[in-house]
């Protein structure tokens, strides 16, 4: 395992789209163990796979201690409106209120390319949306409705 760099807003590559995952293979494992191991090393709830310069449809979320690893994640229903503030590994100095759904499922692959189905509510809810939002080139900023210093 190692431990990836993560990109910082202002670079190209996290504005690009990111590409469905064919192949469930060593190398797809090998990312998402990085992912988890470069998460852990600096603390957060998700991380997606552009941040570390991947353009991949991969994000690892780790929510109540459990861990969720998505793969070609899809919303497949939302329903509800909830603001809540919200930070990002790749946005330096602030955070910000966003506007999201307050209840979503969504489907997505597990690694070993095993389709999955998750509900998800409230800030859980959330953090899926955030992670999935940065294999479309979207970060928090463009959607917030106030911006928070760090220590608001
Ligand atoms: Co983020």
């Amino acid at each position: 395992m190692a431990k990836r760099n993560i990109i910082k807003m202002g670079d190209p590559i996290l504005r690009k789209t990111s590409k469905p995952v064919e192949n469930f293979d060593a190398k797809l494992h090998q990312l998402l163990d990085d992912m988890v191991e470069t998460l852990h090393s600096v603390g957060g709830l998700g991380l997606a796979a552009p941040q570390v310069g991947m353009l991949k449809r991969v994000c690892i979320v780790e929510y109540d201690d459990k861990l969720y690893e998505l793969v070609n994640p899809v919303l497949v229903s939302s329903y509800g409106k909830c603001v809540d503030n919200e930070g990002c590994l790749s946005v330096v100095g602030f955070r910000g209120l966003v506007e999201r759904p307050q209840v979503i499922d969504v489907e997505y692959f597990d690694r070993n390319g095993v389709k999955r189905t998750q509900h998800a509510e409230g800030y859980f809810a959330r953090v899926f949306l955030h992670e999935m939002d940065h294999l479309d080139g979207i970060l928090f900023p463009d959607k917030m409705i106030k911006k928070l210093k760090d220590d608001d």
